[in-house]
């Protein structure tokens, strides 16, 4: 499709966060050559808009303080200040040791860090490893890549709702289990796992226990003590910092060898020149949405709620997918039947709004996604699904819009769909 830049219109966009302090900026849209149109970025957890307070921060650390944080001198101390600094407000957003963080680059560095560093680090232990069917495939491949390299992988169903059952976990734990991986919060359709439920097991039967909160941080308030993780997944580009920049929690007595290996970096848990700007834009990206956290539910689960609410009832045909109940406030899987999902993105981008099928790494396959297939069910109707991913900047008027173009752009494509029968 044609995406040529003709001009820019302007929206106001409340950034920076900290309430009562948040200070309006113009973000400078795209628009279609056929015409000015509203864009509206309902792909939040594919990625989010780095908030102009994130990029501010970041700035000096490129062009003034470029200082390498392993150097001696004042160029490199300011540099080390500042990752520590950083470091500090990462845990203090998952309440956890500032020793315990160990910065990476991203959520699929973490994961993968994880999985290998323990799997490695307990091998003459036990080499069966626990995970579910849902998770993202930062978790899936290198999963299936240490069953290749002769690990015993447990691939968890989910039921009808994305939820592990405790007992199907409790059943698949044996004496060879060195590590469960359950994500927080799946990125597709938003489901809550029962973790403290599944740590408490877990540290019952002695096995550590990692997740991937890639969709959850910055988004629901979370306590990696409280949650009883040992290890725990976040990036930076989902919650409106920059991307290639991440974290893994890792438990202070947890043992983990490294995915990289070089210089002692990290305290030998992570080799490589450390990335300042990037790593200065996570820790001013945890201090915003640490500000931002109380409100996120009312604010964003209100748009999502309107959002969900009025296509449910508004267009007939549609099903919410995966539990509404165990749900992150930001975002809604509808599946609208006798639609393929893909044409309805595509409808949905010429009328300026961005949404996803499935996950976004997964976008290009026609196959339906790995998540709803997980949840079983119809699949015509799965291939039929987006995704509506929202943030705190998002707004009412973005919300009106969707609904305003939705229904129109919905019944057209049914009218051409010679199988869609209503119903
Ligand atoms: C649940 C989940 N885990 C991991 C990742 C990978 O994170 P990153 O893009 O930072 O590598 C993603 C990104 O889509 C995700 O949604």
């Amino acid at each position: 499709m044609p995406t040529k830049y003709v001009r820019s219109i302007s929206s106001g966009v409340k950034v920076g966060g900290v309430r009562g302090e948040e200070n309006l900026v113009s973000v400078h849209f795209r628009c279609y050559d056929r015409g000015s149109v509203r864009q509206v970025y309902l792909d939040n957890n594919a990625t989010t808009l780095v908030d102009p307070a994130v990029f501010e921060a970041m700035k000096p650390f490129f062009l003034e303080n470029y200082g390498n944080a392993s150097s001696i001198h004042t160029l490199g101390q300011k540099a080390r200040a500042v990752v520590e600094d950083s470091r500090a407000q990462v845990a203090e957003l998952i309440g956890s040791k500032t020793t315990e963080i160990v910065f990476t680059s991203g959520g699929t560095e973490s994961d993968n860090t994880a999985l290998r560093g323990v799997a490695t680090a307990l091998r003459s232990r036990g080499n069966h490893i626990i995970t579910t069917t849902i998770e993202h495939s930062a978790i899936l491949h290198p999963c299936r890549q240490l069953e290749a390299e002769g690990f015993r992988v447990s691939f968890l169903k989910v039921d009808r709702q994305g939820l592990l059952s405790l007992d199907r976990l409790r059943e698949a734990i044996d004496e060879d289990t060195i590590l469960i991986s359950v994500m927080h919060a799946n990125n597709e359709i938003g489901v809550i796992e029962p973790l403290k439920e599944i740590a408490a097991l877990a540290r019952d039967r002695g096995v550590l226990l990692h997740t991937d909160a890639v969709q959850t941080v910055g988004k629901i308030t979370l306590d990696v003590e409280n949650l009883g993780v040992d290890l725990l997944s976040l990036s930076a580009h989902k919650f409106h910092g920059p991307k290639g920049v991440g974290a893994l929690y890792v438990r202070g007595d947890v043992a983990l060898l490294p995915l990289l290996h070089g210089g002692g970096h990290e305290r030998s848990r992570r080799a490589g020149t450390l990335n300042v700007p990037g790593i200065v834009g996570l820790g001013k990206t945890c201090e915003l949405a640490g500000a931002f956290l109380q409100d996120f539910g009312t604010r964003v689960g209100g748009l999502r709620d309107k959002l969900e609410k009025g296509i449910v009832e508004g267009i007939p045909d549609t099903v919410v997918n995966g539990s509404t109940r165990e749900r992150v406030p930001h975002l809604s899987n509808i599946s609208f039947r006798g639609i393929e999902g893909e044409a309805l993105l595509i409808a949905l981008d010429f009328q300026g709004v961005a949404v996803s099928t499935g996950s976004a790494c997964s976008s290009g396959t026609v196959e339906p996604s790995h998540v709803l297939m997980a949840l079983g069910g119809d699949r015509g109707l799965h291939k039929s699904a987006i995704r509506l991913s929202l943030s705190r900047m998002n707004d009412d008027q973005d919300i009106d819009y969707v609904l305003g173009i939705l229904p129109e752009v919905v019944k057209k494509m049914r009218q051409v769909t010679p199988t869609y029968r209503s119903g």
